[in-house]
């Protein structure tokens, strides 16, 4: 347990030359152990061919990562950075060790992962260095990647693609698939900090109704709590919080509050004596307890790499215990990297001692994963293992995918951080964090109207969906700024619902198959080398292609529609109007366009309504929209289960509909057995080439008149 020295850090320096451009069998793995002594280690890796490299959350940068022989590599030490600046290779707060190099007939991962024993694995700190070499020009690239870590043993996976679907599986066969979410939590989130009473959140979610604004999730932040004690409420503000969640629970709507790991020194807290006595509590290197200050003061913080602490921790939010919690009520962990205000660099020292003895700097990237997991864990029990937990994380690892969503943190009300966050969450993305988004308007300063609006927009297009503000800025609920502005924000947010059998659909198969949501386009294209920089726009699904408007006063917005042997044309989905693949389109903008393209030889499944929140939209008629490709064809998938169980898992009641479209005829076949009320209200066609004259609608065991009507016809591009 002593901190580690430079000499001990050169002396256990591993090289390792894998060279892929062997033939190797695809369905080959390859696994490096070893143990090279007591500090620091690192590994040389040279990716043959391969001249785009993508991953390493969690930065503020472009998608492709950057050649770093100026000397600045990439860290990844998950950290508190208030507001980080922009373009920067320090790590924010969440890491993923992982690095997917892409070339166009070849994918592969390298994922870095330390462990000392199959329960604790993780790192403390990871530096990659990473530069590109051409060995000849203009010909053979190779891109050299070093991994350096503080400590630990070398446990190294390369991920063999060769494709990336096959990539995303191999990922999630290793850390885990993306948790199938509850469907609310797809919805729209509404937080503040803070949301200031019981009558604040009445007023705010009466706005939504009042504005005819669709939403789900009300959120509270630190102020709610007595006196930042986390599993209280404070008395004068929140004084029947159970009988709020209910008036909300009415309306089908939840609440999340948040709940920070740092534990409030109050001996005549009962949950800090429990702490205190049960040994719960991360140790300095004398022994003592370790006291930082946080948000309430003095604090101590739960040790959540010992599994009884985390146990402990998951008890807390029982019903009997949590009081004033409901079944409608989740939750929100923030300061977890951890985040220690008089810290070194704001977290916890390297030399703090966790269960079994272990050095902080062993565990530190994973101190925020385990209160995830502690917090998940704790919603699970409550419901006796029933209901899907919600919990959102500031801080994540490798494997975060299995626990929940993640936001990016601290962001900024300006244009140029409403532009990264395209990146920042395709990154996630790519490395299996896939239920993740970041706050729509910034969090710090005031955005103005017109960047609110472009914020929603995009924030609609992104896995996780939650307006938030900081506690010094004006209030922004989507009706503050005049009619036009809360109409485009309505639409917005509307939209996103209509979207919702797509976006579950696409959950379902994330959390199956590991294919992310939202696809840097290069994942759909991996032979066009024009995508593979790309990171303005991106593929949501395989159908989808979403290019969400970021600079200010735009009055055109250029968009790549990528051209392969397979995909030709494209559907602007507003318009429905045609457009030939393989070029960049100039495309006129207003301020309520959302520039959305639809894939010629997709099937997309939407609500035909947006409701008031998702309990409502799984009531409604569904649309499906059949965009032909050149051979007049097209397939797409429509997932279905009760949006909260895990019935889906447990009695297969589920229903996964594939349709298919070809010779003029549309088809549905069906997987599973789930009951319910959810029909198909219509059928659009884009590309039908000639007026039809009949439609005929079989279904099967049912009398249905021969001939159905259609209602409109609109040439080529209908
Ligand atoms: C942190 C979080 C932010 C939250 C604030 C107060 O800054 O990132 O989202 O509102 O703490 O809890």
């Amino acid at each position: 347990l002593r901190p580690c020295k430079i000499s001990l850090l050169l002396q256990s320096y591993v090289l390792l030359c894998v060279d892929l451009s062997y033939k190797i069998p695809s369905n080959t793995v390859f696994l490096f152990l070893f143990s090279p002594g007591s500090s620091s280690l690192g590994a040389d890796f040279c990716l043959h061919g391969f001249q785009h490299v993508y991953g390493l959350p969690q930065h503020t940068d472009r998608l492709r990562l950057r050649d770093t022989s100026d000397g600045e590599p990439y860290r990844l030490y998950n950290l508190d950075v208030f507001a980080a600046d922009l373009y920067c290779r320090l790590g924010l707060y969440g890491s993923v060790p992982l690095i997917v190099a892409h070339k166009p007939d070849r994918t592969v991962g390298v994922f870095w992962l330390n462990g000392h024993t199959p329960t604790v694995s993780g790192k403390a700190s990871y530096v990659l260095y990473g530069k590109m070499r051409r060995l000849r020009p203009q010909t053979d690239a190779q891109t050299d990647v070093h991994w350096l870590s503080e400590s630990g043993v070398i446990d190294c996976t390369i991920l063999l693609g060769p494709a990336p679907r096959q990539l995303f599986r191999q990922y999630a066969e290793l850390t885990g698939y993306q948790a199938m979410p509850p469907l609310f939590s797809l919805g729209y989130h509404q937080c503040r900090w803070n949301y200031n009473d019981e009558a604040d959140v009445k007023a705010v979610d009466a706005g939504f109704d009042r504005h005819e604004i669709p939403y789900d999730v009300i959120w509270l932040d630190i102020e709610h709590t007595d006196g930042k004690r986390y599993f209280t409420w404070d008395p004068a503000l929140f004084p029947k919080p159970a009988a709020l969640q209910q008036h909300l629970e009415k309306k089908k709507r939840k609440m999340v509050v948040i709940s920070d790991p740092h534990i409030k020194v109050d001996p005549d807290w009962p949950l800090y004596r429990e702490a205190r006595d049960g040994g719960h509590f991360v140790k300095d290197r004398e022994g003592q307890i370790f006291r930082g200050t946080c948000w309430p003061g003095d604090s101590s913080y739960l040790d959540f790499s010992c599994p009884e602490t985390r146990a402990w921790y998951s008890r807390c939010y029982s019903f009997d215990k949590y009081k004033g919690s409901t079944v409608s009520l989740f939750v929100w962990n923030d300061m977890n990297e951890p985040s220690v205000f008089n810290g070194p660099e704001q977290t916890m020292p390297k030399d703090a001692v966790h269960h079994g003895g272990w050095e902080h700097r062993e565990l530190h990237n994973l101190y925020g994963f385990y209160q995830h997991m502690a917090t998940a864990d704790g919603l699970m029990s409550r419901s006796g293992g029933s209901e899907r937990p919600f919990v959102l994380t500031r801080s994540f690892f490798a494997g975060s995918q299995r626990l929940g969503a993640i936001w990016t943190g601290d962001n900024v009300a300006t244009w140029e951080y409403l532009k990264i966050s395209l990146p920042m969450v395709l990154t996630l993305s790519l490395t299996g964090i896939a239920f993740c988004g970041a706050d729509v308007g910034g969090f710090v300063k005031d955005p103005g109207p017109e960047l609110l609006v472009r914020w929603y927009q995009a924030g609609a297009l992104q896995p996780f969906f939650r307006g938030h503000s900081a506690n010094d800025t004006k209030r922004r609920e989507p009706w503050l700024f005049g009619e036009e502005v809360t109409a485009a924000i309505r639409t917005a947010i509307q939209q996103r619902y209509c979207l919702l059998p797509f976006w579950y659909t696409l959950f379902h198969f994330a959390h199956t198959s590991g294919l992310p949501p939202v696809r840097p386009l290069w994942v759909e294209f991996p032979r066009d080398e024009s995508t593979f920089t790309e990171d303005n726009q991106y593929m949501i699904g395989g159908a989808l292609l979403a290019c969400p408007v970021t600079e200010p006063g735009a009055q055109t917005v250029k968009v790549l529609l990528p051209g392969s042997d397979e995909v030709k044309i494209w559907y602007d989905i507003s318009s429905a109007k045609m457009y030939k693949g393989g070029k960049s389109l100039s495309l006129p903008v207003n301020l309520d366009t959302v520039p959305v393209f639809q894939r010629g030889g997709s099937v997309v499944c939407r609500s035909t309504g947006s409701g008031t929140c998702t309990a409502d939209y799984q009531k409604l008629p569904l649309d499906v929209t059949v965009a032909l490709n050149s051979q007049a064809s097209a397939d797409g998938e429509l997932y279905l289960d009760d949006g909260h169980s895990f019935q889906y898992r447990d009695k297969k009641a589920f229903s996964l509909r594939r349709f298919s479209m070809a010779s003029g005829r549309l088809s549905a076949s069906e997987e599973g057995r789930f009951d319910c009320d959810t029909v198909v209200q219509s059928v659009s066609i884009m590309g039908v080439k000639s007026k039809p004259t009949t439609v005929n609608v079989h279904v099967p065991g049912e009398d249905v008149p021969e001939m159905s009507t259609f209602n409109s016809y609109r040439g080529k591009s209908f």
